[in-house]
């Protein structure tokens, strides 16, 4: 804890312009601590730059993480989209008890989904906290594989942080992302045949139902 972590970071204000679910116009104002040395890498080599454009097709494989992690340090890295505003805020990866930056050390508690933002929505964020353990924490929330929504819809990051007392994150990051056409590939992923019952209120074949974005009461993430 010795570590300047303080030195290296600075405080910015970040207004998001985007199009909601339903065309109204939303303006959002956020705080964030950045780290100069919080880098998000995907294999395809884009990179995570304090709200700069990626698109669906280019984040759909985990993306190499790494932060000014103390070695004996203990970390939490959580990914969500705050702006799936049907269902409150969705999970989009969640590793604890990662020793130092080594996120192979982590338990992971959900794993890496990409962005799926529908048609029509506009600019999700998508934004990658890190927060720094006291220590080993026993985690209670169930697995969530890469094919499950379960535990992902609703998740509120503060909620969470609180839960653990995990405090203000240590290194924050975001990327901005709208639809392109791997989206309905994504949704069919994780969500194959629930879309009916549990988020999209359409009467099509979940198949096609996952396509119909005009409908009200999609799932955003
Ligand atoms: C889902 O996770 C498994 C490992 O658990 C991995 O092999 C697979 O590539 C992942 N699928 C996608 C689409 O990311």
């Amino acid at each position: 804890s010795d570590k300047p972590l303080k030195k290296k970071s600075f405080f910015v204000k970040v207004t998001v312009v985007f199009f909601g679910p339903f065309g109204s116009l939303f303006v959002i104002n956020t705080h964030f601590f950045f780290y100069f040395d919080f880098q998000i890498v995907y294999p395809n080599n884009s990179k995570v730059s304090l709200g700069n454009e990626l698109t669906p097709t280019s984040v759909k494989d985990e993306p190499t993480v790494t932060w000014d992690a103390e070695p004996a340090g203990t970390y939490t890295l959580i990914m969500s989209d705050p702006d799936a505003a049907s269902v409150k805020g969705f999970l989009h990866w969640l590793v604890v008890n990662i020793q130092g930056s080594d996120i192979h050390s982590g338990k992971v508690l959900a794993e890496y989904i990409g962005s799926g933002p529908p048609l029509g929505t506009g600019l999700h964020r998508y934004i990658f906290y890190v927060f720094k353990q006291t220590g080993y924490i026993d985690f209670t929330e169930p697995y969530s594989s890469n094919t499950s929504a379960e535990g992902r819809l609703g998740f509120s990051t503060q909620n969470f942080a609180d839960k653990y007392k995990l405090g203000s994150p240590v290194a924050g990051n975001f990327y901005l992302a709208q639809y392109d056409n791997y989206v309905p590939i994504l949704h069919r992923q994780f969500m194959p045949g629930r879309c009916i019952n549990l988020v999209l209120k359409c009467h099509f074949l979940p198949s096609q139902c996952i396509t119909s974005h005009e409908e009200k009461g999609n799932v955003l993430i």
